[in-house]
């Protein structure tokens, strides 16, 4: 096949390293991609966010499947632009997109499709912000409605400080007051053509930027796959349904989560062919959602993918043509995934970036790891960072004392001066 890959991310590379590991021997192309991903996939300029021109290559080109990787070419059209021109594409239009660009979207369809998640006020002033951050009480969750890249959520004891965030985020539209949710969260991805999904396998995400979960929320900073504790936190298996913990827990969120939301879509006239992620939070009265996306997660995708044994070409393109009914569930290798995020100095506030990196052949050289690169470029002979989150280093082990191990002997080799990474990403499931 020729696959066109959009967007320029880790999460992109990963994609790209994962199809282009096929025996099948696709022709990869990416847009606008960086300095990793041209060493896997050509390089195409075009504007990933036009959905004239995408279309416009993808039919000169002789594009048989398009992927879109970030949220902004789906907010900005391009999915249906390439859809109404028959062209076979993995991503969700605008409409359903919402689900991930409008948290009050979101939850308005949640609501409808009885999938639980706690309970949320959409505040318009400070006054109603005041009053809800009382009815709900402390622990306070603060969220911007629209796109805010991670950032535009606080979770604090402090009600002064969920305040002031309240504030700086009210001029640009309304705020969510949301419902405290305590327990461990998990990542879970689904394959979607708009009628059938199909679950992959459950990763966890390290959202805060340092050790202990201390810091602010970035993007992501690492993760591992699979969660070797969910049997924890799902009841015991019933009559007809899977012992396994793995299995159970996807069996629930699918049944209770992704088939609702995905059957809800279609009745509305929005149906989601892409990947619905969704983001739960095991809390003691069960299984709750605190967030939708449309698209993969990252950095979960580079831990997901390494371990997936099926084609994922081949899942891609059926739920982009809506034959995801014939296919059943993808299965995964049982080794233990881990990725550490590199990121600048000064991420996620004000990263510094042009610093050359260093080491990158010796990290990749070490057993069981490779890099999916976030931002980088050539710059005379060798790479320089070019934004917050620079590379991810991805180790794949029997258990997750070796894939730990071998993830943070690569990272040792790597030189970025000022660059950050978190040291415990899987420590609690390495002893
Ligand atoms: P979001 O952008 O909605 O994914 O929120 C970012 C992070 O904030 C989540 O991954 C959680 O760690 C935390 N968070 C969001 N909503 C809640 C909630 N209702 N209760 C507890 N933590 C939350
Ligand atoms: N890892 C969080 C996200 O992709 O939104």
């Amino acid at each position: 096949m020729r696959i066109l890959v959009l967007g320029s991310g880790a999460r992109e590379h990963a994609i790209i390293l994962s199809l282009r590991s096929e025996e099948a021997g696709h022709e990869v192309f990416a847009a606008p991609g960086n300095a990793g991903i041209a060493r896997d996939a050509t390089i195409v300029e075009l504007d990933a966010n036009d959905p004239a021109a995408v279309t416009e290559h993808a039919n000169a080109h002789a594009i048989d499947l398009v992927v879109i990787g970030p949220e902004a070419p789906l907010v900005a059209g391009v999915a249906d632009a390439l859809r109404e021109h028959g062209i076979p594409v993995f991503g969700p239009g605008r409409a359903a997109a919402q689900l991930e660009g409008s948290k009050a979207f979101a939850k308005r369809i949640m609501e409808a499709a009885g999938v639980p998640t706690g309970r949320a006020v959409r505040a318009h002033s400070l006054a109603e912000v005041e009053a809800a951050l009382d009815e709900l009480g402390a622990p306070h969750v603060v969220k911007a409605d629209g796109l805010a890249a991670g950032k535009g959520v606080i979770v604090t004891e402090d009600r002064a400080a969920a305040l002031a965030h309240a504030e700086s985020y009210l001029p640009s539209g309304p705020i969510l007051v949301e419902e405290f949710l305590s327990g461990p969260e998990v990542s879970l991805f689904f394959l979607s053509d708009g009628d059938h999904v199909l679950p992959l396998s459950p990763a966890q995400d390290f959202k805060r930027l340092g050790d202990g979960d201390a810091g602010p929320n970035t993007g992501g900073m690492g993760a591992y796959s699979p969660l070797p504790w969910l049997g924890d936190h799902v009841a015991p298996a019933v009559e007809g349904e899977s012992s396994d913990p793995e299995e159970a827990f996807v069996d629930l969120v699918t049944r209770e989560v992704a088939e609702p939301v995905i059957r809800r879509l279609d009745e509305e006239g929005t149906p989601f062919i892409g990947l619905l992620y969704a983001g739960l939070i095991l809390t003691p009265q069960g299984v709750k959602v605190i967030e939708f996306n449309a698209r993969f997660g990252d950095p979960e995708t580079q831990v997901v993918l390494p371990r997936l044994l099926d084609p994922l070409s081949e899942l891609l393109l059926a739920a982009a043509s809506g034959n995801l009914e014939d296919r059943s569930r993808p299965a995964f290798s049982d080794s233990a995934a881990v990725t550490v995020v590199l990121a600048s100095e000064g991420y996620p506030e004000a990263p510094v970036t042009g610093k050359p990196l260093s080491g990158l052949d010796a990290a990749s050289a070490v057993d069981g790891v490779h890099l999916a690169h976030a931002a980088t470029a050539e710059s005379g002979d060798g790479l320089v960072a070019t934004g917050g989150r620079v590379l991810n280093v991805v180790a794949v082990g029997e258990d997750f004392a070796e894939a730990r191990d071998r993830a943070y002997r690569a990272l040792a080799e790597i030189g970025l001066e000022g660059g950050q990474f978190r040291t415990d990403i899987a420590a609690r499931v390495a002893d």
